[in-house]
């Protein structure tokens, strides 16, 4: 089949091209016929321009025109006239082409769903026609963003001396922490490899190899349960540096900020970026990732309450808990009970066993009411910097619940205020977390980022005596609220790690089996080394203004991890598990 030589994307069209030859190739968006008119606007992926077909053709074209139907693929020769009635709303709104010749290239049954960026459908099944909602120009604006923003990554890491290097896909299990998938050997049966959750220990072998520098748009596997932020398949830009110190590693990162905002949005950036410490953080926000682009702070009111007789309080602060509470601003006549009723059920699935809310008026109301007087209440209100219309809310519990609840609301709340600007960019460094957290499901103590995070400096000697209060030399990326990247400095001295894996309880053969490799390797020179990695989806989610990073993944999973379009995961057949020493337990074994 002949297939013309475009001469312009179908968006490009502009009052200028008048009078030109043009020959456009695209679908079919939509066709109108008007008697002895009809309009066709075709589309690529620049856009949409409006072609008529008028009574000066010939009628064996007119009528090949009569039968295009929505998504046909096609090519069209015409020329470029100005629209009489012109369209504000499209960018090529002021002209229209003359059709002189039209080639149908392929035909297309009714489309299972419409090529229309606001078009309202079930997510299941834009996943499952993953190749028509790609064609919305929203989608392939999206794909063309992330790769703008690869490209920048790979311009300014190896500018800066960043050598590129592919890790391997099968590899035994990394220390990310989530669960893996597994990969069944054939060759060697009963063994199973595990896709990297990231590719942490390979490149923290790049360094005792002596690469330097290392840089990697990397594919990462996680088993964990599906958000709006997090994909079982997703990609890093993931990158590691010896002989290093934090500030090196944030001064690195800090330009390369610079660089995407600038050459992506034309902002430019102030660096250096607010640092926060994890304490800090949690007590503010009540978030490891705190959103600082509006207020709602936490506050603490343990000393406050803690002789009145509402033993809810008093309960979790003899249980070695706290109460602390938000205050929102002007909130008090936006919540209703039903509500705050919601806010409360919301907050169950962190915990929280209720949500004590206080209105602050001239007469004060709050659902503690029985055991409060006014003057404890307005005592609550003020120390809280409360005023008139403002709403109290107030958790007490454990402080992870507490704090988990309470970061929970103050960022939900301000979406529902409307006070979260997608064109602010608030960044942060969140520094100085713990270097362990305690696992109360598995009843021991876990390292926070990974095994191979090392104490600051000042605390080198604490891991020996008081290992679980020493803090990491560990940093995340915030941006808006959203953890975008995270890294550390690494253990290299030998002496240190053996405390590290102490305090982590391992035995030598658990170490031996998990991380032997990397144990043996740094005992042959392993420089000072730290890095980071961010989540490029998440980026380019933020950037972008989407709400969840399917919309900038051209084949994600679904909420169930399954690929939609492919119907990943699928059942194999006997003989290749057979092939693989395999066999599936029936329900009844199971
Ligand atoms: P971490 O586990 O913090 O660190 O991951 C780094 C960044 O990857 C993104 N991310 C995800 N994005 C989408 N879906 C997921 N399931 C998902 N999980 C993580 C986040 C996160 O900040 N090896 C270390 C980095 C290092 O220490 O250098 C690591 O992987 O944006």
């Amino acid at each position: 089949m002949k297939v013309l030589k475009r001469t312009h994307m179908c968006g490009e069209l502009r009052e200028s091209n008048v009078g030109e030859k043009v020959i456009l190739n695209g679908w079919v968006q939509k066709r109108r016929n008007l008697g002895g008119l009809i309009f066709c606007d075709i589309r690529d992926k620049t856009g949409i321009t409006q072609v008529v077909f008028d009574d000066n053709i010939p009628e064996e074209l007119f009528n090949k025109a009569d039968s295009l139907r929505s998504e046909f693929v096609i090519g069209v020769t015409g020329t470029v006239k100005e629209r009489e009635s012109k369209n504000p709303d499209l960018p090529t709104g002021d002209i229209e082409v003359f059709a002189e010749d039209l080639v149908i290239y392929s035909k297309s049954e009714t489309p299972p769903i419409y090529v229309k960026d606001d078009d309202n459908v079930d997510d299941n099944l834009r996943l499952k026609y993953r190749y028509l909602d790609l064609r919305k120009k929203k989608m392939q604006d999206n794909l063309a963003f992330r790769a703008k923003l690869t490209n920048i990554a790979r311009n300014y890491y190896a500018e800066n001396g960043f050598t590129e290097v592919e890790t391997p896909m099968l590899i035994k299990s990394t220390p990310e922490g989530a669960r893996d998938y597994l990969v069944p050997s054939r060759v060697n049966q009963g063994h199973f490899y595990a896709l990297p959750q990231s590719p942490q220990t390979f490149k923290q072998l790049l360094m005792v190899g002596g690469t330097d520098r290392y840089f990697q748009i990397a594919k990462c596997f996680r088993d964990e349960d599906l958000r709006a932020d997090r994909q079982p398949e997703f990609t890093q830009i993931d990158l590691e540096m010896s002989f290093v110190n934090i500030d090196d590693v944030i001064e690195i990162q800090e330009g390369f900020m610079k660089r995407v905002f600038k050459e992506l949005k034309g902002l430019d950036l102030q660096t250096p970026f607010p640092r926060m410490t994890w304490d800090e953080a949690m007590e503010r926000y009540g978030s490891d990732k705190p959103d600082t682009r509006f207020g709602f702070e936490l506050q603490d009111i343990t000393d406050l309450v803690k002789d009145c007789e509402f033993s809810v309080f008093t309960d979790a602060i003899a249980n070695g808990g706290s109460v602390r509470g938000i205050c929102i601003t002007g909130g008090a006549p936006l919540y209703t009970r039903k509500k705050i009723d919601k806010l409360t059920h919301d907050v169950k699935s962190y915990g929280a066993k209720g949500l004590v809310w206080i209105k602050v008026a001239d007469e004060i109301s709050s659902s503690v009411n029985k055991f409060f007087s006014q003057e404890q209440l307005r005592q609550i209100a003020d120390k809280m910097g409360a005023s008139n219309d403002d709403l109290i809310l107030i958790v007490s519990d454990k402080n992870k619940v507490v704090f988990d609840s309470l970061g929970f609301l103050r960022r939900h709340i301000a979406g529902q205020m409307g006070l979260l600007d997608d064109n602010q960019f608030n960044f942060l460094w969140v520094v100085d977390f713990p270097l362990f957290e305690y696992d109360e499901k598995e009843d021991r103590w876990s390292a926070m980022h990974h095994p191979f995070t090392s104490p600051r400096d000042e605390d080198a000697e604490l891991l020996k005596t008081d290992p679980h209060s020493c803090k990491a030399n560990a940093y995340d990326i915030v941006l808006n609220g959203v953890e975008l990247g995270g890294g550390s400095i690494r253990i290299h001295d030998q002496e240190m790690q053996k405390d590290m894996f102490k305090a982590l309880n391992m035995g030598d053969d658990e170490i031996q089996e998990k991380f032997g490799f990397l144990v043996e390797a740094f005992k042959y020179g392993a420089p000072p080394h730290g890095g980071l990695a961010y989540g490029l989806d998440r980026f380019v989610m933020l950037l972008t203004g989407e709400k969840s990073i399917r919309e900038v993944i051209a084949f994600p999973k679904n909420q169930n991890a399954q690929c939609m379009v492919s119907e990943a995961p699928g059942i194999v057949d006997e003989a290749q598990l057979e092939e693989l020493g395999l066999r599936l337990a029936d329900k009844e074994e199971k």
